[in-house]
């Protein structure tokens, strides 16, 4: 039988793209979920498959920026299904693009309320139900591979996004045994961001959610390199794999969940230059010593490398 079998997952942006994937392998794996997300229709839509598959599922319609709608979600969640053991904090927006200067205080405010706020709001929520009932529970945290290597003009998006990473391997090594903490940090997938990045601000806003824009044309080829774009967009997964690529992490205890190798270079370069810029002074022993707990987290040696 395996470990996921008869136990709970709640996921947030639930009910499309990734966290749909995530939550239809949290099915596959025998757990019942809990979709929360803030359109109605693709809850509606999504849940519908689970009523196909047998599987135990509901949906909670909720914004992730309401705390006491939280609150009230975990209750509810509780009630249906017992107890949480997976809580998946997906849910999460595109921002608007351009350098960090130029982004409207609007903007700036959506950002950080939906892609921070709201996977702290889902800690605070489920958390310390999940540790009061010891049976073991872990997070996962959406970030992107963005989180990891923040390229210009993404500024918004980059921040919330590097923030969740470090929040993550923060409750890492808070979580008590039994307990983890993993950061997912998705490439490129099909799925429906494009749209519920326009979508999901207007409905906060109280707005129609309209038709989103246009989306914007492919980067041009840089240093006048010429590229095609079908061969570039074959690096864009598809969603279904998401969910697979979750349970993977989570059966091996990664800590970072990972799904595309291009980024490698540029992750590897940002750890570089980090290590580059450290003084070659002797460290005091003492000091390190004294404050080993900020010196060292040791989530990181835990973490193997796969080939
Ligand atoms: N698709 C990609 O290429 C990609 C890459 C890196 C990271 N991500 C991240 O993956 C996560 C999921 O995105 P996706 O690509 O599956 O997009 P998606 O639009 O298909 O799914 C996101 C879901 O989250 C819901 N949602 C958004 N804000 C919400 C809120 N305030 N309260 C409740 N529900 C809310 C939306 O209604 C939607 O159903 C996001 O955090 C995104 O930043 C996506």
């Amino acid at each position: 039988m395996g470990k996921w079998r008869g136990k709970t997952a709640f996921i947030t942006g639930g009910a499309s793209g990734l966290g749909l994937s995530i939550a239809k392998q949290a099915a596959r794996e025998g757990m019942n979920v809990v979709l929360a997300d803030l359109r109605q229709e693709a809850l509606d839509e999504a849940l519908a498959w689970f009523g196909e598959n047998g599987a135990g599922a509901i949906g909670l319609k909720f914004s992730v920026t309401d705390r006491e709608a939280f609150e009230e979600a975990a209750r509810e969640a509780e009630k249906k299904f017992g107890n949480i053991h997976l809580l998946c904090n997906n849910a999460g927006i595109g921002c608007a693009h351009g350098p960090l200067w130029e982004m409207s205080y609007d903007d700036t405010d959506i950002a950080i309320d939906i892609n921070l706020k709201g996977v702290l709001n889902g800690i605070r929520a489920v958390v310390p139900r999940m540790i009061g009932h010891g049976e073991g529970g872990h997070v996962v945290n959406t970030s992107s591979k963005n989180g990891l290597m923040p390229p210009p003009s993404l500024g918004l998006y980059n921040i919330t996004k590097g923030a969740v990473v470090s929040l993550t391997e923060t409750l890492a090594g808070e979580m008590p045994q039994g307990y983890g903490a993993s950061v997912f940090c998705p490439g490129p997938f099909k799925t429906n961001l494009g749209m519920t990045s326009f979508s999901v601000p207007a409905i906060l806003r109280g707005e129609s959610p309209g038709a989103p824009p246009s989306p914007p044309p492919p980067p041009p080829p840089q240093d006048g390199a010429d590229f095609d774009i079908e061969a570039v967009r074959s690096s864009e997964l598809n969603s279904d794999e998401a969910g697979r690529l979750v349970f993977r992490g989570l059966n091996r205890g990664d800590l970072y969940i990972i799904t595309h190798s291009e980024f490698y270079e540029g992750v590897r370069a940002r750890c570089e230059a980090i290590l580059r810029a450290f003084p070659k002074t002797p460290p005091n022993e003492a000091f390190k010593q004294a404050f080993s707990f900020i010196v060292y987290n040791p989530v990181f040696s835990k973490q193997r490398e796969y080939r």
